[in-house]
Parts: structure tokens; C-alpha cells; sequence
């Protein structure tokens, strides 16, 4: 009988010893889970999580993924610790050898832009000329180049504490002003100054621009989304616009130029999470932590609203006039002249500014594992390095093709596929805003846009050239 209760009892005490150690072993797992959910918990990623403690949780990341670690070298050296990149333009906190070049963009801001529009060519080439040698004048006067030089080579050598790196961004802003100034040398651009094949610029406008381009990993001898109207606000509180275009016009014109210059740096504001988030999919993914995966795919697709919001806010008539937008706005954004390259010996010329350079979207399109829409060459031109190197990574480890269609991978094709429906909605709302804003009849110039220069002979067949490539990129957001 004993024996018999033996029988029955050992098994079932041995059972109940293999469940409680199984539990103990599966809560372990669970609260192991747990904490590395806690890291990106749901909960702890909505919008209760400041911009700082989002870079610090990306920072804490760098050692395990590649992408955490680009993301956080963006944010410390291109940011200055900040998303969007910190640029300090207060005037008195500047280095005294760089001040004459913001006291002189006062002086001449005034002179660029033309109340009335001249079709003559000739009184437009005596504009361009009269700007040109003021601006000459003045920075070969009050610009003193050793100076300035000696604080570049202090920035390459690393010392910030000579040369503040949020100043540094500022200072990249203030030059990539100047030289578009001088480069159209008036607003509107005019037909004289489009024609000119290439534009030779005074030193103090060329030596601080090749060795902050070189800092920032870039060739062309344009500006860009990030030198131009990124880094052209001033840090918060003030977040003011500084480096204007248009001043003493009515404000329709000035209204119209701020609401534009502030769609990319608002983007860049809201973007923050998005990146962090893509970058927490990816470590979560190559964790094997699927739910987290999940988590922080649908976060990024949720965001995706109050970003791109804040394009579909701004570029409408409303915010942007359309009257005044093409010639009074866009011209100054765009370059069109060249030079030959010393190495090669290839003449080349170089394209301005396009929203086609902005972070987001090559993140985004990196992310959903589809080629970047710019060749390589142009992303050395106008991309800085360390977006280009974290958008790479991004894409090395883009995991939508390695998902299966059950359970938990499926929910996160879901929430990619939700992306994705942003990004086309984004992409054939702006084909539509894009032709809104080129049709405009600007007589006092050839057709052209900052993005790709000198075009066809009349808008309308340009305008069909520049639609391919938007139908394009829409057609392969799939
Ligand atoms: C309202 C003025 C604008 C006009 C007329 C315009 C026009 C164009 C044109 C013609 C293209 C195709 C050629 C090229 O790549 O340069 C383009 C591309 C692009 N633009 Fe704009 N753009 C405007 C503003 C913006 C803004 C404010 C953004 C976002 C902040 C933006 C984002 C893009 C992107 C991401 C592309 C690359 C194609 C794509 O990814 O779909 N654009 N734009």
C-alpha cells in the first residue's frame, strides 16, 4: 500500500518540482524580458519622454548597435548634443574674429532684395555687380582671414573649447548665407546671373567654406537643407530665424520665406523620436525581442503624423504664398554654376537646396529597405557624413524583408505597411504642391529649381522632367 502511494506520490511530487522550477525559469525569462522591454516600453515612448532623455537612451545603446552608435554621434557632433542641431547665433558669444561676417550680412541684407522686378538685363547685371563689390569691400576691410583660419584649425584639431561647436554650426550657417547672397548677387535671380556658368567668390567667403564643408563631409560649393535652413534658427528659447533673404519687403513675402525656411527645421525637431525609434526596432529586432520590435514600429509610424504634419501645416497658399514663393524665396536656395574639378578636370556644376535632402525621409526609406533616392554623388555633395553613415547602417540592417506573415512579425509588417501608406500619402501630396508652387510665371528668369538648376526652356515641359522623379519615388514606395 505504501509502496503503492510511493508510486503515486513520487511522480507527482516530481512533476510539481518540474513545474515550479519551469515557472521559476519562465518568470526569470519574463522579468529578464521585462527589463529589456522596460527600455523601450510603449508607455516610456510616448510623447512623456523628453528629446534629452531620448538621446540618452540611444547614447547608453552605442556599444551593442551600429545604428544607436551613428545616431549618437550625429546628435554629439553635428547636434552639438541636441536634435535638432544646436546653433548658437547670439552675436556676443561669438569669437571676435568671426563677428565682422554677421555684422556684414546686416549691411547687406537690406541691399539684396528688389522691391520692384527689372526685366532689363542691364539694370539687373549693374544690381548684381554694385552687390558684389560692397560685399567685396567689406569683407576684405573688416575680415581678418589669419584669424578665422587659426579657429577652423582649432575646430578640426577638436578644440570646441576655443571654437563652441553649437557657435561652429551657427558660423557654417551664416557663410552658407553669404555666399548664396553673393552668389545671385540680387532677388529675384535674375536671367544674367543664371547664365553665368561660374561665379568666383572672395577668399573670405571660400577658405571658411571649404574647410567647414570638409569638416561636415561634404564637396559642393553650394549650401544645403542643413547649412542653410536647418542650422538658421537660433537654439530655444528664442528659436528665432536669423540669416533673412528678404527684408524690409511686405509680409507676405517675409511671412511666406520664414513659414518655408521653418518646414525643415520643424521636421528635424519632430524627427527625433522617429530615429530613435527606428533605431530601437532594429536593436530590438536583432535582440529577438519581437514585442519591442512591434512597439517601437507602430511608435514610428504614429509620429509619422505630427511630422509630416508640419509640412502639410506650412505649404499651402495660406502659410507660403504662391505669388511670391518661386522668385522671391526659392531663387536664392539654388546655385547653378560650377567649376572644374582639380583632380579630375571635369567641369562641374552644382545643384542647390531640395527637400530631397532632408533626414527623414532617406531614414525612412533606409528603414522600409528601399535604395536611397539620391546617387551617391549627390549625397556626397549635399548630405553631411554623419546623416549619410547613420542612414547606411540603417539600411545594413533594415529587417522588413525578413519578416514572416503570423503572429507578432506580422503585426510588425502591419505597422511597416502603415509607414509606408504615410510616406505615399506624403509623397503624391507633395507632386501636387510641388507643380503648385513651379507653375508660377517669373519672367525675370529661366525655368529653374534650387534642386536641379537650369531646366527646360519653358516651365511646362520642365515641369514634366521633375514629375518623373516624384512619380518615380512614389511608385517604389511599396
Ligand atoms: C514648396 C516648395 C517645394 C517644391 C516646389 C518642391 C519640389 C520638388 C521637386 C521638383 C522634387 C523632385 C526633384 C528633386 O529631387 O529635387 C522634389 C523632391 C523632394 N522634395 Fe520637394 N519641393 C518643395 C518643398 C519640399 C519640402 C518643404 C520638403 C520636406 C521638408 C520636400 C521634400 C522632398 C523630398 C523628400 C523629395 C525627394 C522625392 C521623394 O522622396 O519623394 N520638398 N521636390
Amino acid at each position: 500500500m505504501f509502496i503503492n502511494i510511493g508510486y503515486i506520490v513520487l511522480p507527482v511530487l516530481c512533476s510539481v518540482l518540474a513545474v515550479l522550477s519551469a515557472m521559476s525559469s519562465w518568470l526569470k525569462t519574463l522579468k529578464h524580458s521585462a527589463l529589456i522591454l522596460s527600455k523601450f516600453s510603449l508607455g516610456k515612448m510616448a510623447t512623456c519622454k523628453t528629446s534629452r532623455e531620448r538621446i540618452k537612451e540611444v547614447a547608453d545603446l552605442t556599444e551593442y548597435h551600429e545604428t544607436a552608435a551613428c545616431l549618437a554621434d550625429l546628435v554629439r557632433q553635428d547636434g552639438a548634443g541636441s536634435w535638432p542641431p544646436r546653433a548658437n547665433h547670439t552675436h556676443s558669444t561669438w569669437p571676435a574674429a568671426l563677428r565682422p561676417y554677421k555684422e556684414i550680412y546686416h549691411e547687406m541684407a537690406p541691399l539684396l532684395a528688389a522691391v520692384n522686378i527689372s526685366l532689363d538685363d542691364d539694370v539687373n547685371r549693374q544690381r548684381v555687380t554694385h552687390f558684389r563689390s560692397r560685399f567685396q569691400q567689406l569683407l576684405s576691410e573688416r575680415v581678418n582671414l589669419g584669424e578665422v583660419t587659426q579657429l577652423l584649425e582649432a575646430a578640426d584639431a577638436g578644440r570646441w573649447d576655443v571654437f563652441p561647436r553649437d557657435v561652429y554650426n551657427a558660423f557654417y550657417s551664416c557663410i552658407a548665407w553669404c555666399r548664396h547672397a553673393y552668389r545671385w548677387g540680387t532677388i529675384p535671380a535674375v536671367k544674367v546671373a543664371q547664365l553665368e556658368k561660374t561665379v568666383s567668390l572672395p577668399p573670405e567667403l571660400t577658405t571658411p567654406w571649404t574647410s567647414l564643408q570638409s569638416h561636415f563631409g561634404l564637396s559642393s560649393d553650394a549650401g544645403n537643407m542643413m547649412a542653410n535652413l536647418v542650422l538658421n534658427f537660433a537654439a530655444p528659447p528664442s528659436g528665432e530665424y536669423v540669416y533673412r533673404i528678404n527684408t524690409g519687403l511686405p509680409e507676405e513675402v517675409t511671412a511666406s520665406e520664414e513659414s518655408f525656411a521653418r518646414v525643415a527645421h520643424d521636421m528635424e525637431a519632430l524627427a527625433l523620436p522617429v530615429y530613435c525609434d527606428v533605431v530601437g526596432a532594429i536593436v530590438s529586432f536583432a535582440r529577438g525581442d519581437l514585442p519591442a520590435c512591434l512597439a517601437r514600429v507602430r511608435a514610428v509610424a504614429a509620429q509619422l503624423r505630427p511630422v509630416l504634419g508640419s509640412y502639410y501645416e506650412k505649404v499651402h497658399d495660406g502659410k507660403i504664398a504662391r505669388s511670391v514663393w518661386l522668385s522671391r524665396v526659392q531663387g536664392f536656395y539654388a546655385w547653378g554654376a560650377g567649376r572644374e574639378d582639380p583632380v579630375s578636370g571635369k567641369w562641374e556644376v552644382f545643384d542647390g537646396l531640395s527637400g530631397n535632402q532632408v533626414l527623414l525621409f532617406q531614414v525612412l526609406d533606409a528603414f522600409l529597405g528601399m535604395e536611397p533616392y539620391l546617387t551617391r554623388e549627390v549625397l556626397e555633395r549635399n548630405v553631411p557624413r554623419l546623416q549619410r553613415e547613420f542612414c547606411a547602417a540603417v539600411g545594413r540592417h533594415a529587417f522588413r524583408k525578413l519578416l514572416g506573415d503570423e503572429g507578432v512579425e506580422g503585426r510588425i509588417r502591419e505597422e511597416m505597411a502603415e509607414i509606408v501608406k504615410r510616406l505615399r500619402l506624403f509623397r503624391s501630396a507633395h507632386r501636387t504642391r510641388a507643380k503648385f508652387y513651379l507653375t508660377v510665371p517669373a519672367p525675370e528668369r529661366l525655368p529653374m529649381t534650387a534642386g536641379k538648376s537650369l531646366l527646360k526652356a519653358d516651365m511646362e515641359q520642365s515641369m514634366q522632367f521633375l514629375d518623373q522623379f516624384m512619380l518615380s519615388r512614389l511608385q517604389q514606395t511599396v
